[in-house]
């Protein structure tokens, strides 16, 4: 695809080449995300970051990715607090706002909502998740961290086997990566979930139909045999009629160093999309397992900066200018990445 000037809503508007591509764009921005050089690429250019959900990652990491390449970051939260409660539509937000930036970001509870944002904007749109229907840079950077991770254990994508533990079907994390997923070869998808939140039907028989091996299960100790990757899921409460419905769900799927040392194969990844509900009642990812050398979910979370500046810096065309408007980093930064 031409990423300049391209919406990003959806991971099915993909071919390979182009995750790659992110993927090496991704690679180049370290210098800068980890603080060792400082880029004004986007010196001047205005990001518009819109959440009408709940973020804090996706949200800050978009703005941290915009800033880190010069830019500067506009930012509407919280459906109170925008012009929405007054009757405006979808459409003539676009309109508006298009005009005060030369990119958006937009989150929206509504599923498709930020694809009809996107038909009205007169700047590209990158969905920051619209309901439970997808979240398309959390599933680049899941795989992105996925793919380094498994490097480090001699492990390709190609032929991996992951499972996917919890809420799937309103997750919209794991309906993107799963879909991202089918552009490569051989994979063991292990679906883990309660029989009420399993994976979309269509969501499964697309990968089923690209060749890969899909089993789903609710028996979640046979589930995290023989993995090389474990992704954790939240229970999404918003997505349920309410908390009470929720909650019948809540702590049934859950990891801890017990569980992981007796079910797991040695050297499984443990990734989580984040947050992780750590209330006692549900507590699906354990403390007690933070210090463990395979526990990548800050790493994730850390990744996201790199394939975040990646999309800005090809949707608006600045990858091989970043270089010629570098400089030193003129403050201490203690050396905290790289490890
Ligand atoms: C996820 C989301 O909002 O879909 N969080 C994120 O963006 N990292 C997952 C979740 O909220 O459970």
């Amino acid at each position: 695809m031409d990423f300049r000037g391209a919406h990003i809503l959806t991971v099915n508007q993909f071919q390979r080449d182009d995750v790659e591509l992110v993927f090496q764009v991704a690679d180049t921005m370290e210098p800068y995300a980890h603080r060792l050089r400082v880029t004004k690429a986007l010196d001047g250019a205005i990001l518009g970051n819109i959440f009408f959900e709940p973020s804090t990652r996706t949200r800050v990491s978009f703005g941290c990715a915009f800033n880190l390449l010069g830019g500067q970051v506009r930012e509407t939260t919280g459906m109170e607090s925008s012009s929405i409660t007054k009757g405006e539509s979808l459409y003539d937000t676009a309109r508006v706002i298009s005009g005060y930036s030369d990119v958006i970001v937009m989150r929206h509870p509504a599923p498709g909502s930020v694809a009809e944002f996107a038909r009205a904007s007169r700047v590209p749109v990158i969905n920051g998740g619209d309901g439970a229907n997808e979240h398309p840079s959390q599933a680049l950077l899941d795989l992105y961290t996925i793919k380094k991770e498994l490097q480090a254990n001699g492990l390709t994508i190609d032929g991996m086997r992951i499972a996917m533990v919890g809420d799937l079907k309103h997750g919209r994390t794991v309906h993107s990566l799963s879909q991202l997923l089918k552009m490569y070869q051989k994979i063991h998808l292990r679906l883990i979930s309660p029989q009420e939140l399993r994976m979309p039907a269509n969501i499964v028989s697309d990968l089923k139909a690209a060749g890969h091996e899909v089993t789903e299960t609710d028996d979640m100790e046979a589930g995290l045999q023989e993995n090389d990757t474990v992704y954790l899921t939240r229970i999404q409460e918003e997505r349920f009629d309410s908390k009470l419905k929720a909650d019948i769900y809540r702590g049934r799927f859950r990891l801890n160093q017990a569980i992981y040392t007796r079910h797991c194969q040695p050297n499984t990844v443990i990734m989580h999309p984040l947050p992780r509900d750590s209330r006692a009642e549900a507590n699906e990812l354990d403390a007690d397992l933070d210090q463990h050398p395979n526990l990548a979910i800050f790493r994730q979370a850390d990744n996201g900066v790199l394939i975040r500046m990646a999309l800005f810096a090809l949707i608006l065309d600045i990858s091989d200018k970043i270089k010629d408007s570098t400089k030193e980093l003129g403050w201490y930064t203690g050396g905290r990445f790289g490890t």
